[in-house]
Protein backbone atom coordinates (compact mmCIF):
# COMPACT_ATOMS: atom_id res chain seq x y z
CA UNK A 1 0.00 0.00 0.00
CA UNK A 2 1.81 3.50 -0.93
CA UNK A 3 0.40 5.29 2.05
CA UNK A 4 1.74 2.58 4.19
CA UNK A 5 4.62 4.69 6.04
CA UNK A 6 2.13 7.97 6.50
CA UNK A 7 -0.94 6.22 7.80
CA UNK A 8 0.11 2.95 9.43
CA UNK A 9 -1.48 0.40 11.64
CA UNK A 10 0.96 -0.91 13.32
CA UNK A 11 2.76 0.99 16.39
CA UNK A 12 -1.15 1.40 17.34
CA UNK A 13 -3.58 -0.43 20.04
CA UNK A 14 -6.48 -2.45 19.20
CA UNK A 15 -9.33 -4.15 21.11
CA UNK A 16 -11.24 -6.38 20.22
CA UNK A 17 -14.96 -6.93 21.57
CA UNK A 18 -16.35 -10.47 21.90
CA UNK A 19 -20.11 -12.25 21.29
CA UNK A 20 -21.11 -15.27 21.04
CA UNK A 21 -19.54 -18.92 21.12
CA UNK A 22 -16.60 -20.39 21.73
CA UNK A 23 -15.51 -20.32 18.31
CA UNK A 24 -15.89 -16.86 18.42
CA UNK A 25 -13.59 -16.54 21.31
CA UNK A 26 -11.25 -18.20 19.60
CA UNK A 27 -11.25 -16.38 16.25
CA UNK A 28 -10.89 -13.14 19.06
CA UNK A 29 -7.43 -14.79 19.84
CA UNK A 30 -6.34 -15.42 15.82
CA UNK A 31 -7.33 -12.24 15.11
CA UNK A 32 -5.38 -10.96 18.09
CA UNK A 33 -2.94 -12.87 17.18
CA UNK A 34 -2.78 -11.71 13.39
CA UNK A 35 -2.71 -7.70 14.79
CA UNK A 36 0.19 -8.47 17.19
CA UNK A 37 2.21 -9.63 13.80
CA UNK A 38 1.03 -6.48 12.34
CA UNK A 39 2.70 -4.34 15.09
CA UNK A 40 0.01 -3.29 17.04
CA UNK A 41 -0.29 -3.54 20.70
CA UNK A 42 -3.50 -4.08 22.79
CA UNK A 43 -5.35 -1.19 24.22
CA UNK A 44 -6.48 -1.67 27.81
CA UNK A 45 -9.92 -0.04 26.99
CA UNK A 46 -11.68 1.80 24.45
CA UNK A 47 -9.92 4.77 25.25
CA UNK A 48 -6.85 3.78 24.21
CA UNK A 49 -8.16 2.16 21.31
CA UNK A 50 -7.06 3.05 18.07
CA UNK A 51 -8.69 -0.01 16.56
CA UNK A 52 -11.49 -1.25 17.66
CA UNK A 53 -13.26 -4.75 16.43
CA UNK A 54 -16.72 -6.37 17.31
CA UNK A 55 -16.48 -9.72 16.88
CA UNK A 56 -20.43 -10.36 16.59
CA UNK A 57 -22.73 -13.36 16.89
CA UNK A 58 -26.42 -13.98 15.48
CA UNK A 59 -27.54 -17.00 17.04
CA UNK A 60 -30.71 -15.50 18.62
CA UNK A 61 -32.01 -12.08 17.26
CA UNK A 62 -31.40 -10.54 20.96
CA UNK A 63 -27.07 -11.17 19.54
CA UNK A 64 -27.51 -9.70 16.43
CA UNK A 65 -29.94 -6.57 18.05
CA UNK A 66 -26.73 -6.36 20.65
CA UNK A 67 -24.15 -5.11 17.32
CA UNK A 68 -26.59 -2.36 15.96
CA UNK A 69 -27.08 -0.99 19.90
CA UNK A 70 -23.22 -1.21 20.04
CA UNK A 71 -22.85 0.45 16.78
CA UNK A 72 -25.12 3.34 16.98
CA UNK A 73 -23.39 4.46 20.58
CA UNK A 74 -20.00 4.03 18.76
CA UNK A 75 -20.34 6.94 16.52
CA UNK A 76 -19.10 9.53 19.29
CA UNK A 77 -16.18 7.05 19.98
CA UNK A 78 -14.77 7.22 16.50
CA UNK A 79 -15.50 10.88 16.07
CA UNK A 80 -13.49 11.50 19.48
CA UNK A 81 -10.28 11.45 17.40
CA UNK A 82 -8.70 11.24 13.98
CA UNK A 83 -7.48 7.96 13.15
CA UNK A 84 -9.42 6.02 14.75
CA UNK A 85 -10.42 2.50 12.90
CA UNK A 86 -13.98 0.53 13.56
CA UNK A 87 -14.78 -2.96 11.97
CA UNK A 88 -17.18 -5.55 12.20
CA UNK A 89 -16.56 -9.23 12.11
CA UNK A 90 -17.71 -12.49 12.99
CA UNK A 91 -21.53 -13.95 12.39
CA UNK A 92 -23.68 -11.15 11.67
CA UNK A 93 -21.25 -9.31 9.59
CA UNK A 94 -20.99 -12.95 7.45
CA UNK A 95 -25.18 -12.91 7.32
CA UNK A 96 -25.56 -9.09 6.72
CA UNK A 97 -22.26 -7.66 4.12
CA UNK A 98 -21.60 -4.81 3.23
CA UNK A 99 -25.22 -3.63 4.06
CA UNK A 100 -23.69 -2.86 7.52
CA UNK A 101 -21.60 -0.61 5.65
CA UNK A 102 -24.21 1.16 3.93
CA UNK A 103 -26.90 1.19 7.15
CA UNK A 104 -23.56 2.85 9.83
CA UNK A 105 -21.40 5.67 7.79
CA UNK A 106 -18.75 5.53 10.74
CA UNK A 107 -18.12 2.00 10.43
CA UNK A 108 -14.38 1.46 8.03
CA UNK A 109 -14.99 -2.66 7.70
CA UNK A 110 -16.76 -5.58 7.28
CA UNK A 111 -14.95 -9.07 7.49
CA UNK A 112 -16.44 -12.69 7.29
CA UNK A 113 -15.62 -15.55 9.25
CA UNK A 114 -13.39 -17.16 6.86
CA UNK A 115 -11.36 -13.59 6.23
CA UNK A 116 -9.40 -13.17 9.70
CA UNK A 117 -6.48 -12.49 7.71
CA UNK A 118 -7.37 -9.47 5.69
CA UNK A 119 -7.76 -7.82 8.81
CA UNK A 120 -4.57 -6.07 8.87
CA UNK A 121 -4.97 -4.92 5.04
CA UNK A 122 -8.93 -3.96 5.73
CA UNK A 123 -7.48 -1.58 8.72
CA UNK A 124 -4.76 -0.09 7.03
CA UNK A 125 -6.93 0.51 4.16
CA UNK A 126 -9.41 2.09 6.75
CA UNK A 127 -6.33 4.75 7.69
CA UNK A 128 -6.23 5.79 4.02
CA UNK A 129 -9.81 6.41 3.98
CA UNK A 130 -10.63 3.43 2.12
CA UNK A 131 -14.24 1.27 3.56
CA UNK A 132 -14.32 -1.87 2.43
CA UNK A 133 -16.30 -5.34 3.13
CA UNK A 134 -14.65 -8.98 2.46
CA UNK A 135 -17.57 -11.86 3.29
CA UNK A 136 -16.08 -14.85 0.55
CA UNK A 137 -16.13 -17.79 1.58
CA UNK A 138 -13.01 -20.03 1.51
CA UNK A 139 -13.38 -23.67 0.81
CA UNK A 140 -10.04 -24.56 1.36
CA UNK A 141 -8.02 -26.01 4.29
CA UNK A 142 -5.08 -23.24 3.56
CA UNK A 143 -7.80 -20.88 5.81
CA UNK A 144 -6.22 -22.43 8.99
CA UNK A 145 -2.81 -21.51 8.26
CA UNK A 146 -2.08 -18.45 10.21
CA UNK A 147 0.72 -17.15 11.79
CA UNK A 148 2.13 -19.11 14.87
CA UNK A 149 1.37 -17.66 18.15
CA UNK A 150 3.35 -14.25 19.12
CA UNK A 151 5.56 -13.84 21.63
CA UNK A 152 2.66 -11.32 22.90
CA UNK A 153 0.24 -13.76 22.79
CA UNK A 154 -1.70 -15.04 26.12
CA UNK A 155 -4.78 -17.47 26.40
CA UNK A 156 -7.42 -16.04 28.44
CA UNK A 157 -6.42 -18.62 31.18
CA UNK A 158 -2.50 -19.60 31.33
CA UNK A 159 -2.20 -23.40 30.81
CA UNK A 160 -5.84 -23.71 29.04
CA UNK A 161 -6.11 -23.50 24.81
CA UNK A 162 -8.71 -23.40 22.07
CA UNK A 163 -7.43 -25.43 18.99
CA UNK A 164 -9.89 -25.58 15.87
CA UNK A 165 -10.28 -28.90 14.45
CA UNK A 166 -12.83 -28.59 11.84
CA UNK A 167 -15.37 -25.04 11.12
CA UNK A 168 -18.52 -24.91 9.63
CA UNK A 169 -21.68 -27.04 9.82
CA UNK A 170 -23.78 -29.06 7.03
CA UNK A 171 -26.35 -30.20 9.23
CA UNK A 172 -29.18 -27.16 8.31
CA UNK A 173 -31.14 -28.06 11.81
CA UNK A 174 -34.36 -26.01 10.42
CA UNK A 175 -33.25 -22.87 13.62
CA UNK A 176 -30.28 -22.42 13.19
CA UNK A 177 -28.17 -19.75 11.05
CA UNK A 178 -24.93 -21.07 12.12
CA UNK A 179 -24.59 -22.77 8.35
CA UNK A 180 -24.87 -19.97 6.69
CA UNK A 181 -22.94 -18.16 8.86
CA UNK A 182 -19.79 -20.26 8.55
CA UNK A 183 -20.33 -22.33 5.79
CA UNK A 184 -19.55 -25.82 4.63
CA UNK A 185 -17.67 -28.18 6.89
CA UNK A 186 -13.90 -28.44 6.63
CA UNK A 187 -11.38 -30.26 8.99
CA UNK A 188 -7.97 -29.62 9.39
CA UNK A 189 -5.43 -32.52 8.67
CA UNK A 190 -4.69 -34.36 11.89
CA UNK A 191 -0.83 -33.37 11.72
CA UNK A 192 -1.58 -29.49 11.57
CA UNK A 193 -3.58 -30.22 14.65
CA UNK A 194 -1.13 -32.71 16.55
CA UNK A 195 1.70 -29.79 15.50
CA UNK A 196 -0.40 -26.98 17.31
CA UNK A 197 -1.23 -29.26 20.28
CA UNK A 198 2.83 -30.17 20.93
CA UNK A 199 3.62 -26.57 20.72
CA UNK A 200 0.97 -25.43 23.50
CA UNK A 201 2.07 -27.94 25.41
CA UNK A 202 5.94 -26.39 25.53
CA UNK A 203 4.51 -23.31 26.31
CA UNK A 204 3.14 -25.18 29.22
CA UNK A 205 -0.21 -25.33 28.24
CA UNK A 206 -2.07 -28.67 29.94
CA UNK A 207 -5.71 -28.36 28.94
CA UNK A 208 -6.96 -28.26 25.09
CA UNK A 209 -10.46 -27.95 24.44
CA UNK A 210 -10.86 -29.07 20.62
CA UNK A 211 -13.16 -26.56 18.73
CA UNK A 212 -15.72 -27.46 15.84
CA UNK A 213 -19.48 -26.33 14.96
CA UNK A 214 -20.17 -30.31 14.93
CA UNK A 215 -16.44 -31.41 16.47
CA UNK A 216 -16.72 -34.94 16.07
CA UNK A 217 -18.08 -34.82 12.55
CA UNK A 218 -14.29 -34.19 12.18
CA UNK A 219 -13.30 -35.78 9.13
CA UNK A 220 -16.87 -37.47 8.39
CA UNK A 221 -16.59 -36.34 4.66
CA UNK A 222 -13.11 -37.27 3.22
CA UNK A 223 -13.77 -40.75 5.61
CA UNK A 224 -17.04 -40.69 3.69
CA UNK A 225 -15.43 -40.09 0.16
CA UNK A 226 -12.49 -41.78 0.68
CA UNK A 227 -10.38 -38.91 0.59
CA UNK A 228 -8.99 -39.35 4.37
CA UNK A 229 -5.43 -39.86 3.39
CA UNK A 230 -4.82 -36.95 0.73
CA UNK A 231 -6.71 -34.57 3.35
CA UNK A 232 -4.78 -35.75 6.26
CA UNK A 233 -8.27 -36.40 9.07
CA UNK A 234 -8.35 -39.12 10.50
CA UNK A 235 -11.67 -40.17 12.90
CA UNK A 236 -12.89 -38.11 15.56
CA UNK A 237 -11.42 -40.92 17.70
CA UNK A 238 -8.52 -41.74 17.03
CA UNK A 239 -7.48 -38.01 16.58
CA UNK A 240 -8.32 -38.26 20.28
CA UNK A 241 -5.83 -40.88 20.73
CA UNK A 242 -2.97 -39.16 19.04
CA UNK A 243 -3.46 -35.61 21.50
CA UNK A 244 -3.83 -37.99 24.59
CA UNK A 245 -0.58 -39.24 23.54
CA UNK A 246 1.06 -35.75 23.72
CA UNK A 247 3.50 -35.31 26.96
CA UNK A 248 2.42 -32.12 28.69
CA UNK A 249 -1.29 -32.60 28.17
CA UNK A 250 -3.59 -33.36 31.24
CA UNK A 251 -6.65 -32.76 29.63
CA UNK A 252 -8.54 -32.77 26.25
CA UNK A 253 -12.11 -31.41 25.87
CA UNK A 254 -14.44 -31.20 22.58
CA UNK A 255 -17.28 -28.75 22.18
CA UNK A 256 -20.14 -29.18 20.62
CA UNK A 257 -20.56 -32.78 19.31
CA UNK A 258 -23.56 -33.37 17.36
CA UNK A 259 -25.45 -36.22 18.87
CA UNK A 260 -25.73 -38.26 15.46
CA UNK A 261 -21.90 -38.91 15.13
CA UNK A 262 -21.52 -39.99 18.87
CA UNK A 263 -20.28 -43.08 17.71
CA UNK A 264 -18.93 -46.29 19.49
CA UNK A 265 -15.17 -45.74 19.15
CA UNK A 266 -16.06 -42.28 20.61
CA UNK A 267 -17.78 -43.64 23.91
CA UNK A 268 -14.94 -46.33 24.04
CA UNK A 269 -12.77 -43.22 23.96
CA UNK A 270 -13.72 -41.78 26.69
CA UNK A 271 -13.29 -45.72 28.55
CA UNK A 272 -9.91 -45.31 28.10
CA UNK A 273 -7.80 -42.16 27.18
CA UNK A 274 -6.17 -40.74 30.43
CA UNK A 275 -6.41 -36.90 29.42
CA UNK A 276 -10.23 -36.99 28.10
CA UNK A 277 -12.47 -35.45 30.59
CA UNK A 278 -14.89 -37.10 31.73
CA UNK A 279 -17.72 -34.30 30.76
CA UNK A 280 -19.51 -34.23 27.12
CA UNK A 281 -21.84 -31.21 26.23
CA UNK A 282 -24.13 -32.78 23.97
CA UNK A 283 -27.50 -30.73 22.94
CA UNK A 284 -29.97 -32.34 22.78
CA UNK A 285 -32.27 -29.50 22.30
CA UNK A 286 -35.89 -31.13 22.69
CA UNK A 287 -37.06 -33.93 24.13
CA UNK A 288 -39.80 -34.88 21.83
CA UNK A 289 -39.35 -37.17 18.62
CA UNK A 290 -41.69 -34.88 16.92
CA UNK A 291 -40.16 -31.67 17.68
CA UNK A 292 -36.51 -32.85 16.81
CA UNK A 293 -38.47 -33.95 13.54
CA UNK A 294 -39.47 -30.82 12.99
CA UNK A 295 -36.19 -29.31 14.05
CA UNK A 296 -34.46 -31.54 11.11
CA UNK A 297 -32.34 -32.65 14.04
CA UNK A 298 -31.84 -35.98 12.41
CA UNK A 299 -32.30 -38.37 15.94
CA UNK A 300 -35.53 -39.05 17.80
CA UNK A 301 -35.77 -38.80 21.78
CA UNK A 302 -34.81 -42.52 22.41
CA UNK A 303 -31.68 -42.17 20.06
CA UNK A 304 -30.39 -39.59 21.89
CA UNK A 305 -30.65 -41.35 25.28
CA UNK A 306 -29.03 -43.96 24.49
CA UNK A 307 -26.19 -41.61 24.54
CA UNK A 308 -25.83 -41.00 27.98
CA UNK A 309 -26.77 -44.88 28.78
CA UNK A 310 -23.48 -45.93 26.49
CA UNK A 311 -21.24 -43.15 27.89
CA UNK A 312 -22.22 -43.85 31.86
CA UNK A 313 -21.44 -47.75 30.85
CA UNK A 314 -18.22 -46.62 29.75
CA UNK A 315 -17.23 -43.79 32.33
CA UNK A 316 -19.92 -44.03 35.45
CA UNK A 317 -19.31 -40.60 36.92
CA UNK A 318 -19.77 -38.56 33.14
CA UNK A 319 -20.76 -35.48 33.81
CA UNK A 320 -23.47 -34.84 30.56
CA UNK A 321 -24.64 -31.04 29.58
CA UNK A 322 -26.86 -29.91 27.16
CA UNK A 323 -28.75 -26.87 25.17
CA UNK A 324 -32.37 -26.53 25.02
CA UNK A 325 -34.57 -24.88 22.89
CA UNK A 326 -38.17 -24.11 24.18
CA UNK A 327 -41.43 -22.91 22.01
CA UNK A 328 -40.18 -24.08 19.06
CA UNK A 329 -43.28 -24.09 16.24
CA UNK A 330 -45.99 -26.60 16.96
CA UNK A 331 -45.00 -27.40 20.23
CA UNK A 332 -47.45 -28.71 22.17
CA UNK A 333 -47.71 -28.93 26.16
CA UNK A 334 -47.27 -32.83 25.77
CA UNK A 335 -44.13 -32.14 23.84
CA UNK A 336 -42.49 -29.45 26.43
CA UNK A 337 -43.32 -32.42 29.12
CA UNK A 338 -41.27 -34.85 26.82
CA UNK A 339 -38.50 -32.45 27.01
CA UNK A 340 -39.12 -31.91 31.40
CA UNK A 341 -38.74 -35.87 31.32
CA UNK A 342 -36.01 -36.48 28.65
CA UNK A 343 -33.50 -34.10 31.04
CA UNK A 344 -34.20 -35.81 34.13
CA UNK A 345 -33.62 -39.08 32.18
CA UNK A 346 -30.61 -37.78 30.64
CA UNK A 347 -29.60 -36.48 34.14
CA UNK A 348 -27.62 -33.47 32.72
CA UNK A 349 -25.74 -31.95 35.17
CA UNK A 350 -26.48 -28.23 33.64
CA UNK A 351 -27.84 -26.74 30.19
CA UNK A 352 -28.00 -23.88 28.63
CA UNK A 353 -31.70 -23.12 27.54
CA UNK A 354 -33.07 -20.67 25.38
CA UNK A 355 -36.47 -19.93 23.62
CA UNK A 356 -37.14 -19.93 20.03
CA UNK A 357 -35.90 -17.05 17.88
CA UNK A 358 -37.16 -17.43 14.29
CA UNK A 359 -33.45 -16.29 12.06
CA UNK A 360 -33.47 -15.45 8.66
CA UNK A 361 -32.54 -17.96 5.66
CA UNK A 362 -33.78 -20.78 8.07
CA UNK A 363 -36.39 -23.42 7.06
CA UNK A 364 -38.28 -23.38 10.98
CA UNK A 365 -39.66 -19.89 9.34
CA UNK A 366 -41.83 -21.93 7.23
CA UNK A 367 -43.32 -23.34 10.07
CA UNK A 368 -46.90 -23.28 11.31
CA UNK A 369 -47.65 -23.45 15.06
CA UNK A 370 -45.88 -20.45 16.58
CA UNK A 371 -46.17 -20.63 20.55
CA UNK A 372 -47.70 -18.02 22.35
CA UNK A 373 -44.45 -15.81 23.52
CA UNK A 374 -45.81 -15.74 27.18
CA UNK A 375 -46.35 -19.42 27.26
CA UNK A 376 -42.88 -19.56 25.86
CA UNK A 377 -41.44 -17.84 28.98
CA UNK A 378 -43.48 -20.44 30.90
CA UNK A 379 -41.86 -23.14 29.97
CA UNK A 380 -38.54 -21.60 30.00
CA UNK A 381 -39.04 -20.70 33.85
CA UNK A 382 -40.06 -24.26 34.66
CA UNK A 383 -37.36 -26.04 32.47
CA UNK A 384 -34.62 -23.81 34.38
CA UNK A 385 -36.34 -24.69 37.90
CA UNK A 386 -36.05 -28.20 37.24
CA UNK A 387 -32.31 -28.23 36.28
CA UNK A 388 -31.75 -25.50 39.00
CA UNK A 389 -32.82 -28.73 41.16
CA UNK A 390 -31.06 -31.33 39.19
CA UNK A 391 -27.69 -29.14 39.19
CA UNK A 392 -27.83 -28.79 42.99
CA UNK A 393 -28.46 -32.37 43.71
CA UNK A 394 -25.28 -32.84 41.88
CA UNK A 395 -23.37 -30.17 43.79
CA UNK A 396 -24.22 -31.56 47.04
CA UNK A 397 -23.30 -35.29 45.83
CA UNK A 398 -19.72 -34.09 45.32
CA UNK A 399 -19.52 -32.35 48.61
CA UNK A 400 -16.63 -34.70 50.31
CA UNK A 401 -15.07 -35.85 47.05
CA UNK A 402 -11.90 -34.88 45.85
CA UNK A 403 -10.39 -33.40 42.65
CA UNK A 404 -8.22 -31.13 40.79
CA UNK A 405 -9.18 -27.74 39.31
CA UNK A 406 -6.88 -25.29 36.66
CA UNK A 407 -6.83 -22.03 38.22
CA UNK A 408 -8.62 -19.35 35.92
CA UNK A 409 -7.42 -16.43 38.23
CA UNK A 410 -9.44 -14.74 41.25
CA UNK A 411 -13.13 -16.34 41.88
CA UNK A 412 -15.92 -13.37 40.95
CA UNK A 413 -16.37 -12.66 45.41
CA UNK A 414 -12.71 -11.34 45.79
CA UNK A 415 -12.14 -9.46 42.42
CA UNK A 416 -15.15 -7.39 43.31
CA UNK A 417 -12.97 -5.08 45.27
CA UNK A 418 -14.27 -2.05 46.70
CA UNK A 419 -14.67 -1.35 50.91
CA UNK A 420 -13.88 -3.91 52.98
CA UNK A 421 -12.55 -6.12 49.84
CA UNK A 422 -8.85 -6.22 51.47
CA UNK A 423 -9.96 -7.86 54.56
CA UNK A 424 -11.64 -10.71 52.51
CA UNK A 425 -9.03 -13.88 52.10
CA UNK A 426 -7.69 -14.09 48.55
CA UNK A 427 -10.06 -16.44 46.50
CA UNK A 428 -9.39 -18.24 43.33
CA UNK A 429 -12.00 -20.52 40.71
CA UNK A 430 -11.22 -22.81 38.05
CA UNK A 431 -13.04 -26.00 36.76
CA UNK A 432 -12.52 -29.39 37.22
CA UNK A 433 -12.06 -32.19 34.75
CA UNK A 434 -16.07 -32.49 35.24
CA UNK A 435 -16.00 -28.87 34.38
CA UNK A 436 -17.84 -27.92 36.96
CA UNK A 437 -16.75 -24.29 38.38
CA UNK A 438 -14.78 -24.47 42.31
CA UNK A 439 -14.18 -21.52 44.24
CA UNK A 440 -11.55 -22.14 46.77
CA UNK A 441 -9.38 -19.80 49.59
CA UNK A 442 -5.99 -19.95 48.30
CA UNK A 443 -3.50 -17.58 46.36
CA UNK A 444 -2.59 -19.72 44.02
CA UNK A 445 -1.79 -18.40 40.45
CA UNK A 446 -3.73 -18.94 36.90
CA UNK A 447 -2.21 -22.12 35.14
CA UNK A 448 -2.00 -24.02 38.05
CA UNK A 449 -3.10 -27.69 38.68
CA UNK A 450 -4.32 -27.47 42.27
CA UNK A 451 -5.80 -30.27 44.47
CA UNK A 452 -8.83 -29.42 46.31
CA UNK A 453 -11.46 -31.18 48.68
CA UNK A 454 -15.20 -30.29 47.94
CA UNK A 455 -16.65 -28.84 50.79
CA UNK A 456 -19.86 -27.35 49.97
CA UNK A 457 -22.50 -27.13 46.66
CA UNK A 458 -23.81 -23.87 45.78
CA UNK A 459 -26.23 -23.83 42.85
CA UNK A 460 -24.13 -22.63 40.48
CA UNK A 461 -20.64 -23.74 41.80
CA UNK A 462 -18.77 -26.15 44.32
CA UNK A 463 -17.09 -24.44 47.47
CA UNK A 464 -13.68 -26.25 47.83
CA UNK A 465 -10.52 -26.47 50.16
CA UNK A 466 -6.98 -26.98 49.03
CA UNK A 467 -5.50 -29.94 49.85
CA UNK A 468 -2.02 -31.89 49.63
CA UNK A 469 -1.29 -34.32 47.20
CA UNK A 470 -0.11 -37.89 47.45
CA UNK A 471 -2.26 -40.65 49.21
CA UNK A 472 -5.27 -40.31 46.48
CA UNK A 473 -2.64 -39.65 43.32
CA UNK A 474 -4.83 -41.68 41.00
CA UNK A 475 -7.90 -39.79 42.46
CA UNK A 476 -6.48 -36.47 42.14
CA UNK A 477 -7.10 -36.00 38.31
CA UNK A 478 -10.32 -36.96 37.99
CA UNK A 479 -8.89 -39.80 35.31
CA UNK A 480 -9.76 -42.62 37.14
CA UNK A 481 -11.03 -40.73 39.85
CA UNK A 482 -15.03 -41.89 40.73
CA UNK A 483 -15.25 -41.11 44.24
CA UNK A 484 -18.02 -42.43 46.12
CA UNK A 485 -20.06 -39.58 45.96
CA UNK A 486 -20.18 -39.17 42.34
CA UNK A 487 -20.28 -42.84 41.70
CA UNK A 488 -23.83 -42.82 40.75
CA UNK A 489 -24.59 -39.96 38.92
CA UNK A 490 -28.45 -40.85 38.54
CA UNK A 491 -28.51 -41.53 42.65
CA UNK A 492 -29.57 -37.74 43.13
CA UNK A 493 -32.89 -38.84 40.65
N1 LIG B 1 -23.62 -26.99 16.89
C1 LIG B 1 -24.31 -27.10 18.11
C2 LIG B 1 -25.10 -25.85 18.47
C3 LIG B 1 -24.47 -24.52 18.31
S1 LIG B 1 -25.55 -23.14 18.55
C4 LIG B 1 -25.31 -28.25 18.00
O1 LIG B 1 -25.59 -28.74 16.96
O2 LIG B 1 -25.85 -28.65 18.98
C5 LIG B 1 -25.73 -23.15 20.31
C6 LIG B 1 -27.13 -23.35 20.79
O3 LIG B 1 -27.93 -22.22 20.49
C7 LIG B 1 -27.87 -24.50 20.15
O4 LIG B 1 -27.53 -25.73 20.71
C8 LIG B 1 -29.31 -24.15 20.38
O5 LIG B 1 -29.78 -24.66 21.60
C9 LIG B 1 -29.29 -22.62 20.44
N2 LIG B 1 -29.91 -22.04 19.25
C10 LIG B 1 -29.47 -22.11 17.98
N3 LIG B 1 -30.34 -21.48 17.15
C11 LIG B 1 -31.35 -21.01 17.93
C12 LIG B 1 -32.55 -20.29 17.65
N4 LIG B 1 -32.88 -19.94 16.43
N5 LIG B 1 -33.34 -19.96 18.70
C13 LIG B 1 -33.01 -20.34 19.96
N6 LIG B 1 -31.91 -21.01 20.27
C14 LIG B 1 -31.06 -21.36 19.26
FE1 LIG C 1 -26.74 -25.27 14.01
FE2 LIG C 1 -27.59 -27.75 13.82
FE3 LIG C 1 -25.24 -27.07 12.78
FE4 LIG C 1 -25.54 -27.17 15.41
S1 LIG C 1 -25.70 -28.91 13.99
S2 LIG C 1 -24.54 -25.55 14.26
S3 LIG C 1 -27.63 -26.47 15.69
S4 LIG C 1 -27.24 -26.38 12.10
FE1 LIG D 1 -22.94 -17.17 17.44
FE2 LIG D 1 -21.69 -17.66 15.20
FE3 LIG D 1 -21.02 -18.97 17.39
S1 LIG D 1 -23.83 -17.32 15.41
S2 LIG D 1 -22.94 -19.08 18.51
S3 LIG D 1 -20.81 -16.80 17.07
S4 LIG D 1 -21.02 -19.77 15.31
Amino acid sequence: MSGASVHSIGQRRFKVVTYGCQMNVHDTEKLSNLLFHAGLGEAEGLDDADLLVINTCSIRDKAENQLYSDLGKLRSWKDARAGRVLGVGGCVAQQVGDALLTRFAWLDFVFGTHNLRWVPTMAEAALAGERSARTEESRSPDRFDLPERHAAWRSQTPGRAFVTVMEGCDMFCSFCIVPSTRGREISRPAAAIVDEVRALADRGVCEVTLLGQTVNAYGRHDLRRGRAEESGTVAFAELLARLDAIPGIERIRYTSPHPLFFDEALIAAHASLESLCPHVHLPMQSGSSAILERMRRRYDRETFLEIPRALRAARADVAITTDLIVGFPGETRADFEDTLSAVREAAFVDSYSFKYSPRPGTTALELDGSVDPEEAQDRLARLQQLQRELTLAHHRSRVGSRTEILVEGPSRKSSRGGAGSETLPQQVRGRDPWHRLINVDTDAPAGELLAVEVVEATPHSLIGKSVKRGAWAAEETGRSAVTAASEDPLRVL
